[in-house]
């Protein structure tokens, strides 16, 4: 399909987003299931909820945009899910893991709301208000995922890892 309209340039972010969404299902599980910390479980555990409900958030855009829902695969994400098991894969200590799964939960969060950035102004272009709010929603729920894993980022105990 040629992209040369803002509607094309919307779906085919839309279908990117869907694609990434799903995937962070399952990413965020690896994460909660390879962290030690708690806090750092409890977190993604949280955000794994949120990432279902956006999921069906997107559906409900491309119901208003009369389109099926469809996912195309976005290598960006699949980039970051192969780093995730290349690190694993070097026999981490358990604190390293920890901190490597917030930086990757925040470089995660990043790339969503880029995404969402983009996408909001975009659906506002399109005169798609509902649309807009409901991704809004979203974006503003990536913002505060973003907030708690760069504060985990600031407060980590650096001694916990060996000299
Ligand atoms: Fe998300």
């Amino acid at each position: 399909m040629t992209i040369d309209t803002t509607e094309d340039l919307f779906v085919t972010g839309l279908k990117h987003a869907y694609y990434t969404e799903q995937r962070l299902v399952d990413a965020l599980e690896e994460l909660e299931e390879t962290s030690s910390s708690e806090q750092l479980q409890d977190g993604f555990a949280k955000h794994r909820e949120e990432t279902q409900t956006q999921i069906d958030r997107i559906e409900q855009v491309f119901e208003q945009l009369d389109a099926e829902a469809e996912a195309e695969e976005d290598p960006v994400i699949e980039g970051m899910i192969e780093a995730h098991e290349d690190f694993m894969s070097r026999d981490p200590s358990e604190e390293a893991i920890n901190r490597f799964n917030i930086a990757a939960g925040q470089k995660a969060e990043h790339y969503e709301i880029a995404t969402y950035g983009t996408l909001v102004p975009m659906a506002d272009q399109l005169g798609m208000d509902d649309a807009a709010d409901t991704l809004e929603e979203t974006l503003r729920e990536e913002q505060d995922e973003l907030d708690t894993l760069s504060e985990m980022g600031e407060e980590f105990d650096y001694g916990e890892l060996e000299a």
